[in-house]
């Protein structure tokens, strides 16, 4: 397959088999995320790969218990980690002060991103899937704490990894003209972005079933795995703020404006517990 059709196939995968992942696959996509493109080349990344069953198990419960996190033979954490910068600069006679800068801590977690990619994209070339796993940076010090993780050091990213039991049939994406802004921005009209919106999900569905299936694929794969009843809990707080259309049910429901700008300070205080402060 090229590449072209293997990225356009990519899902983020959450129902894995109970097969363990080769050691020599482990190793190459440790590889692939060595190799990712990195600002000035200072690779500030680490990667904490999780296997055991007590791990795996902590790692889902300091995420929200996402049960996929749990079921996944492999987790990867991938850190920013301005430890082994500082220390390295420091025995040399210089000083490596990332943890003060945005600029640092801005391409670090580019780089970090990037290692991550390359993974689920060689992941997904091996016949395996992945998922993110964003919610650990809500979850900085437990974490750290757990993982042993030192100062100057943070768990910015999860990404899950197995053998697919199954794969999400397709997800709604923007169409790719709404994307794109050819050499200046063009800014679309009121009546554009409604059109963009409703090609990508549809027409709001009153049937919560056949609508969270469509939009909002993590509620029912969680139900597969039996783990809650989660369907059932989205249709109830869907039914409760009267939700009436797409853009209410993600900015109310799933990620309601008021308690998204409340997790600043849960945030913000562990960056600065892992010894960051580019606050001032
Ligand atoms: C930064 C980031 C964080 C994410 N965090 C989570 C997560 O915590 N749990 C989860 O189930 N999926 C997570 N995802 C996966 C998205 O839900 C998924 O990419 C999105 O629904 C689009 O589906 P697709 O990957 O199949 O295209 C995350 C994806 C990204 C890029």
């Amino acid at each position: 397959m090229d590449l072209y059709d293997l990225l356009m196939k990519r899902r983020s995968v959450r129902n894995f088999k109970d097969k363990p992942i080769p050691e020599d696959i482990i190793e190459k996509l440790i590889d692939a995320a060595n190799n990712a493109p990195s600002g000035g080349n200072l690779q500030p990344v680490s990667i904490i790969i999780v296997q055991k069953a007590e791990s795996r198990i902590k790692l889902a419960e300091i995420n929200e218990d996402q049960p996929w996190v749990k079921k996944a033979p492999l987790s990867m954490i991938f850190c920013i980690d301005f430890h082994r910068i500082k220390k390295w600069a420091s025995l040399f006679n210089t000083e490596f002060k990332g943890e003060n800068a945005l600029a640092h801590f801005l391409i670090a977690y580019a780089d970090l991103m990037c290692a991550a990619q390359n993974v689920a994209t060689l992941a997904e070339s091996c016949g395996l899937g992945s998922v993110y796993i964003g919610t650990i940076q809500s979850s900085l010090d437990e974490a750290r704490e757990y993982f042993k993780i030192p100062q100057y050091v943070l768990p910015m990213m999860a990404l899950s990894i197995g053998y697919p039991k199954s794969i999400p049939a397709g997800i709604p994406k923007l169409k790719r003209n709404v994307i794109t802004h050819r050499e200046k921005y063009a800014e679309l009209n009121n009546d554009e972005i409604r059109k963009a919106f409703e090609d990508k999900y549809g027409d709001f569905d009153e049937n919560a079933n056949r609508y969270l299936e469509k939009a909002y694929i993590e509620v029912v794969e969680a139900d597969k795995l039996h783990d809650k009843n989660w369907v059932e809990q989205a249709k109830k707080e869907m039914k409760k703020l009267e939700i009436k259309n797409n853009a209410q049910f993600l900015f109310k429901v799933r990620y309601p404006s008021e308690a998204m700008i409340k997790l600043n300070e849960t945030i913000i205080n562990s960056i600065k517990n892992a010894g960051f402060n580019f606050f001032n």
